[in-house]
């Protein structure tokens, strides 16, 4: 007669499950003590830690303690992340390798602490709103590869000044606007390989006052503006390779005063007129090529 059994066995049923929810109730809930470690995660003190990951959880497992500072939910098969879900304390936040494909406004609102979030491998995220990492002050390491990210909003990076590694590859990102990373003075590795950006903007890195590492191959780069690297005086490795470049006219690479690493390999590279500015600045510099080098 009601919905939970239908079958002869209803009354000895529900007496089983009612007991059943009791011992989960005693397991999960400990009455005043310690906050309780979510049913299938284990918890651990010293750092306060909830481990949950590859538990073929479909969310974010209710009654997360509100002190835990590390949160592993990667690999599973979450498939929404909900504002309110995670704690104040919260300093690294691993939700890779799940289902995500919706991000509430707000869910990484009050996430004055987080240090390191990764969402990569969620293939159907595709969408950011404009403020979903707004607020995030203390963030080092953001993790947004291989998501299907075809754009990024122009204010999604805004306010992230202590942001250092931001990873980007493998999606099937487009292009990228002006000033797109204009507040990231601290960036140090920006990993952009992987997708489909044709052509790089003058105003495209503005800003990257600390950049070490662009990874830019395997796209489909065939236009660089000639300032498109001015101001990335310290970055030290630099790959171009496979994408489509003839030539680099306005020669972009003289604003790179530490290069040390670059990689120019795998372009449909035009071996007239147009390559004189390129030989112009191999002759000028002596930057180590990682091999293999065919230019
Ligand atoms: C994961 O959960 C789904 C239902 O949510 C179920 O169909 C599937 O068999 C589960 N997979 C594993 C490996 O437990
Ligand atoms: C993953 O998400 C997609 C789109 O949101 C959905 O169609 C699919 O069923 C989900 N897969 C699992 C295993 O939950
Ligand atoms: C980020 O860079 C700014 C200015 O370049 C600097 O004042 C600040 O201390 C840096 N923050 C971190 C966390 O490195
Ligand atoms: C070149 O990049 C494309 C993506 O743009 C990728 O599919 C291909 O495997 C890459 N080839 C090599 C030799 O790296």
């Amino acid at each position: 007669m009601d919905s939970a059994g239908g079958s002869t066995t209803d009354s000895a049923g529900s007496c089983v499950g009612g007991r059943l929810a009791a011992l989960l109730l005693a397991l999960v809930w400990v009455p005043g003590g310690a906050p309780a470690c979510p049913a299938l995660c284990t918890c651990y003190v010293s750092p306060p830690t909830v481990s949950c990951q590859a538990n073929n959880f479909s969310s974010v497992p209710a009654g997360l303690p509100p002190g835990a500072r590390r949160l592993f939910l990667q690999n599973n098969v979450i498939g929404a992340l909900r504002a309110g879900t995670f704690g104040p304390s919260t300093v690294t936040l691993w939700l890779y390798s799940n289902n995500i494909s919706s991000i509430q406004p707000g869910t990484f609102r009050h996430l004055p602490a987080l240090e390191e979030l990764d969402l990569g491998d969620n293939p159907h995220l595709r969408v950011l709103a404009p403020d979903t990492f707004h607020g995030l002050r203390r963030l080092q390491a953001l993790h947004l590869y291989r998501c299907q990210l075809a754009t990024l909003p122009s204010a999604i990076f805004r306010g992230l000044h202590s942001l250092q590694y931001l990873y980007l590859q493998e999606n099937g990102l487009l292009y990228l606007q002006d000033d797109l990373f204009a507040d990231l003075a601290n960036l140090s590795h920006l990993f952009l390989h992987g997708n489909r950006v044709r052509a790089l903007s003058e105003g495209v890195f503005r800003g990257l006052l600390s950049l070490d590492r662009l990874l830019l191959h395997a796209n489909r780069l065939a236009t660089i503006h000639r300032r498109a690297f001015r101001g990335l005086s310290r970055l030290t490795i630099l790959y171009l390779f496979n994408n489509s470049l003839v030539a680099l006219p306005g020669d972009p690479l003289a604003a790179l005063p530490a290069l040390q690493f670059l990689r120019l390999n795998a372009n449909p590279w035009a071996c007239d007129c147009r390559a004189r500015p390129l030989w112009a600045w191999f002759r000028r510099t002596r930057v180590h090529w990682g091999a293999p080098v065919l230019v």
